[in-house]
């Protein structure tokens, strides 16, 4: 579903340039659902944005099903945000009209693309648990409640990919899994593919695979050991799934690219005073990286 392969995004403004993502690689399959965690700043939402086809790549290979995103032309992408993707943002104000009924929001993109389907918008909100709260207004509804609005928004023109930044980034923990097994009943009855962004790594607990990213580069891997744990209920509510909790239910990867480099861990790197060159041994089973001759003993 989606390819990124060196993917580079530079913002130039006057005099200053900012290198948010710098060659990063990224394969999602077609009904994964996974998450992107990083720190502030480390280009987590650049990603969604590209991805979501809200921003334009600087450079690299960057795909999502047959769209080339650095080829598309302006027309394409029209097409492309209101038929392929579904997107949350981080701030709820982007996501929703205020002086709208929730039914409304939902009605909106459907009526931007001339299909207004008032039956699967109300399905929808009734998916998100909204049933009852259909015909108040954003501002009659709380934050969590406008999240699943939001959901539903996304969702109406039935995407095949949904992208979520910090989708549970102001919500409590209850709201949080709710949100959370929306995502895994969309993921797995409707097979949408989902990506979200966030820095919370109990949700990490919750999908197939982590993919972290350190200053615009993919650099980790998680894999879930066991894939067929039924996630949101069997991990439990996810209050327990500490910074460490992430180990004990996914494998950890560094992720090797294309063409065969991987990002070292700089605290290995400084442990073991390496700097710009290291030796690199083969024993027909494992590949041992040490410090230069030099600097040993
Ligand atoms: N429009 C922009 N112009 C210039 N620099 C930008 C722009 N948007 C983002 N950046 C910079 O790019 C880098 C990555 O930003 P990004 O928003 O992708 O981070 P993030 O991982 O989503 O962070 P957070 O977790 O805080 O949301 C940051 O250094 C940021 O300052
Ligand atoms: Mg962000």
């Amino acid at each position: 579903m989606i390819t990124c392969e060196g993917l580079v995004k530079i913002y130039k403004s006057d005099d200053l340039e900012v290198v948010a993502l710098q060659g990063l690689n990224l394969h999602v399959r077609d009904g994964e659902m996974m998450a992107i965690i990083g720190n502030s700043g480390s280009g987590k939402s650049t990603l969604l944005n590209i991805l979501g086809g809200l921003d334009r790549p600087s450079a690299g290979q960057v795909s999502v099903g047959p769209w080339d995103l650095l080829k598309i032309t302006e027309e394409q992408l029209v097409s492309y945000k209101r038929d392929t993707v579904g997107f949350i943002w981080q701030s709820n104000a982007r996501n929703l009209l205020p002086y709208l009924t929730a039914l409304e929001n939902v009605e909106m993109p459907m009526m931007l693309s001339s299909k207004v389907d008032r039956a699967y918008a109300k399905q929808l909100l009734e998916w998100v648990g909204l049933k009852d709260r259909m015909y108040n207004k954003l501002h009659q509804l709380s934050g969590g409640e406008q999240q699943r609005v939001a959901i539903a928004i996304s969702l109406a023109n039935r995407p095949k990919l949904l992208l979520a930044d910090e989708p549970t980034g102001s919500v409590d923990t209850a709201t949080s899994d709710l949100i959370m097994g929306i995502f895994r009943r969309l993921n797995q009855e409707l097979g949408i593919t989902i990506v979200i962004v966030t820095h919370d790594l109990t949700l990490a607990g919750k999908v197939d695979r982590v993919v972290a990213i350190r200053d615009g580069l993919t650099s980790t891997e998680f894999v879930k050991r066991n894939p067929n744990l039924d996630d949101v209920q069997q991990l439990g509510d996810g209050a327990g799934v500490g910074a460490g909790g992430i180990h004990s239910i996914h494998e950890e990867y560094v992720v090797v690219d294309r063409v065969g480099r991987l990002q070292i861990p700089k605290a290995y790197l400084t442990a073991l005073q390496i700097t710009d060159r290291a030796s690199m041994e083969f024993d027909g089973e494992r590949i041992i990286i040490s410090p230069p001759k030099s600097l040993e003993g």
